[in-house]
């Protein structure tokens, strides 16, 4: 029997063009509309926005990550202030990142174990350790929509052992993450996380194990991890096809516009990413055009918004000169304003994108998006 028909599917499959799908996932905290692009609100923060631009800009759905609110505020805090929609006032769907990656990315001295990851806190230099057991339990206590397997991730180049090792391990994990949540109440989510490298052998045989465990949704990880863009695609095109048609998939930690658009047309139905925000802090903005540095000496006498037929005020009304002096003065609304506009323009681009699927011209979309991209900022 196919474990996934015992699960209850919150995910509607509302129409498909190639293998572009568009649907409508059902949290306890409102409904997203897929593809989605989920902005990456890390320790219980949108860097550098209020949570009703965010709202304003389009998305349905935000990120949080269990590593940093575990070690601050607290998952148990937290839990007794009402769960983590209750204490940011965001109050719509979250998902939350099971923290396998982050202690990867960003802690020292971490040992990687069957039991557990244990590290230093990037905070105080605690000791703190991480099992599949207890990332669900702190991501049931932040009252995450949507929580995530431990998984290990390796990045790439790596040897063939070390990803069939992490990619083992990590389905050892998928099935303890699995039981640790089967008290969770009805409507919340689990996915797990296809792991494998760039081997697509590897690729098969963690999306086959996930399948036959069974989850609510499933993510595609260890991607956008030092891998060219081709790399990526093709493992996204061995991994797809192996995944429940009627449940979602989410590529994690993806990407530039060009990334979401190729991976659209794969058949992704959900992103996350701090590049638009990140990028934005750095005064990078993205436009229909494509990025454009207001770093850039060549902005400081230029009276015109970045786009004019932007629906997004800033980007429709702000003098992009303002926007140089603002970066180049390091003001605090420089970043503002360039990250309001490039989340505003993800979901911009995620909306053309549902749309284009819905009225069946994903094709036409794919094309003149990318046209107008490759014409530049002129
Ligand atoms: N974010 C980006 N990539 C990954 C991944 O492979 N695993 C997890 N847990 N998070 C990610």
């Amino acid at each position: 029997m196919n474990p996934n028909h015992d699960l209850p599917n919150h995910f509607e499959l509302l129409g498909t063009d190639g293998a572009a799908r568009t649907g409508r996932l059902t949290t306890p905290h409102g409904v997203v509309r897929t593809p989605a692009f989920m902005p990456v609100g890390t320790a219980g923060a949108m860097k550098g926005m209020h949570w009703r631009e965010v709202r304003d800009a389009g998305a349905d759905i935000v990120l949080g990550n269990t590593y940093h609110l575990m070690l601050r505020p607290s998952a148990e805090r937290i839990a007794a202030l009402g769960g983590l929609q209750k204490f940011t006032g965001w109050n719509g769907p979250m998902l939350t990142d099971s923290g396998g990656f982050q202690v990867m990315s960003l802690s020292d001295l971490r040992k990687v174990t069957e039991n557990a990851v244990t590290f230093r806190s990037h905070i105080d230099g605690a000791k703190v350790e991480l099992s599949p057991e207890r990332s669900i339990e702190v991501q049931r206590l932040l009252g995450s929509d949507i929580a995530m397997q431990m998984d290990e991730c390796v990045r790439l180049p790596a040897e063939r052992a070390d990803i069939e090792r992490a990619m083992q391990l990590s389905l050892r994990w998928a099935e303890r993450s699995k039981r640790a949540f089967e008290s969770a109440p009805d409507g919340y989510m689990l996915f797990g996380i296809v792991q494998g490298g760039d081997i697509p052998q590897l690729r098969h045989e963690s999306a086959q194990g996930l399948v036959a465990i069974g989850f609510h949704g499933y993510a595609i990880g260890g991607l956008a991890v030092g891998e060219p863009q081709a790399v990526m695609l093709a493992m996204i095109d061995e991994t797809a096809p192996l995944l429940p048609k009627q449940r979602p998939r989410y590529l994690m930690g993806v990407g530039t516009p060009d990334d979401i658009l190729e991976a659209v047309k794969r058949g992704i139905d959900m992103f996350d990413c701090v590049m638009p925000t990140r990028n934005g802090r750095h005064g990078v903005a993205f436009t229909r055009f494509g990025q454009v540095n207001l770093r850039n000496a060549r902005h400081a006498d230029d009276p015109r918004p970045l786009d004019e037929e932007s629906s997004w005020p800033s980007a429709r009304n702000c003098a992009r000169a303002y926007l140089h002096h603002l970066v180049k003065a390091g003001e605090t609304l420089g970043a503002m304003l360039l990250s309001e506009i490039n989340i505003a323009y993800y979901q911009f681009l995620m909306q053309g994108i549902r749309d284009a699927i819905a009225q069946g011209r994903f094709d036409e979309f794919y094309q003149r998006t990318r046209a107008d991209w490759a014409r530049g900022d002129i």
